[in-house]
């Protein structure tokens, strides 16, 4: 039996227990398409300042070096924010991991399933002509990234800088990503201010020369975030530079009823991965059992699918996961009253058949 090695990283607030609801749809699936899991839990975050003093420990990133992709929950919280910005779980773990491995592209699908438009913030008629969109944001460079940055008493500064390579490999999966759907490709900037938005546009239209069958146009980042509330159903691919994708990925969660339902994959060029939901550690709801499980359980999926190309095993999590949505097993944030781990059975017996 084909077995994958995972780095399980849960981390803080409500990463361990959507963590576990995604780890049992894992099993079960795997049971089902012939694969096992073999998985190797590892403190990240938060908990591993708690526990170790840092919060990426040599030994969690040794687990992740070893496995064959990373499973991550989320960090940070309130507890942190006191520490010196560069000890905090999100800049000296999470971003870190980015960089080390390479996982430049982060991909983050938004879809609202039709029999329950009703929970999307905005009016029928608008989401009625449907939301299904993907994200596709480049995420290890832009202003996250670049030098100079730092602050003083007088000042705090960033620099946005994105080079033709960084440019043109994140292009290149938007496009592919384009070809597989409705063949649209919105590339997001603010080249009518920003230098560096200048020629993120010159190079996506460059790179665009090599997908003939893929229509692609810019849109400035301000009308961006606006079109999505008055119009989302024109939006197939976006393509965002780091910080306006992290802004746009959470907007478009929204109009799928809630940022617990939004999964990401953040890959490299080897098809390695770290899939970790979009949103955070939700220090508001954690520890409550009421997070919603899905954004955690539809990373595991896209882990099956980009890094182990178990396509039908992904597909069947998630017509599970939208089967049971469908059929009211529903988390607050969704409008029902299903507990994390309700849900999470629901899933697993769902595909368990
Ligand atoms: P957040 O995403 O944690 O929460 C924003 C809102 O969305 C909250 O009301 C929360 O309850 C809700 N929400 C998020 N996920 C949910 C789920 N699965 N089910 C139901 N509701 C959900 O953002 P925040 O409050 O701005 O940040 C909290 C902490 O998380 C911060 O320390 C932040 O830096 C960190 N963060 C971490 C990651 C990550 O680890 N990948 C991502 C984003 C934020
Ligand atoms: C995300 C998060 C992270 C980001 C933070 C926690 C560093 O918001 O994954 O969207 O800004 O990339
Ligand atoms: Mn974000």
């Amino acid at each position: 039996m084909k077995t994958y090695k995972i780095a399980v990283l849960p981390g803080d607030g409500i990463g361990p227990e959507v963590m576990a609801e995604a780890l049992a749809a894992l099993k079960v699936v795997g049971e089902k398409h012939g694969f096992s899991c073999n998985l190797e839990y590892a403190d990240v975050g938060g908990v591993a300042i708690d526990k170790h003093g840092e919060a990426l420990p040599k030994t969690t990133l040794d687990t992740c070096r070893k496995s064959d992709a990373i499973l991550f929950g989320s960090v940070g919280g309130p507890k942190w924010e006191s520490l010196p910005p560069e000890k905090q779980p999100e800049r000296a773990a999470l971003l870190p991991l980015r960089k080390i491995f390479d996982l430049f592209a982060n991909i983050r699908p938004v879809e609202l399933y039709p029999s329950i438009s009703s929970l999307s913030p905005l009016k029928p008629e608008i989401v009625n002509r449907g939301v299904d969109l993907l994200t596709v944001r480049e995420l290890t460079s832009g202003i996250y990234f670049g030098q100079p940055k730092g602050c003083d008493a007088e000042k705090g500064f960033d620099t946005m800088i994105y080079h033709k390579s960084e440019v043109e490999r994140i292009a290149r999966v938007a496009f592919k990503a384009a070809a597989g759907r409705r063949k649209k490709v919105t590339s997001i900037d603010k080249a009518n201010v920003l230098s560096a938005m200048v020629f993120w546009r010159k190079t996506v239209a460059e790179i665009a020369k090599e997908f003939p069958d893929i229509q692609l146009n810019h849109m400035y980042i301000d009308n961006a975030a606006m079109q999505m509330m008055i119009n989302p159903a024109q939006f197939d691919v976006l393509l965002c530079g780091n910080m306006f994708g992290d802004i746009l990925s959470d907007e478009a969660s929204a109009l799928a009823g809630s940022l617990g339902m939004l999964p990401s994959a953040s890959i490299n060029a080897s098809s390695f991965g770290l899939y970790e939901p979009g949103g955070g550690s939700a220090p508001d709801i954690a520890g409550k059992g009421i997070a919603n499980p899905v954004a955690q359980i539809l990373s595991a999926a896209m882990m099956l699918d980009y890094s182990f190309k178990e396509t039908a095993a992904a597909a069947e999590i998630r017509k599970a996961v939208r089967d049971c949505i469908e059929s009211g097993v529903r988390t607050r944030d969704i409008g029902g009253t299903a507990s994390t781990k309700e849900l999470g059975k629901a899933v697993a017996e769902k595909i368990r058949g």
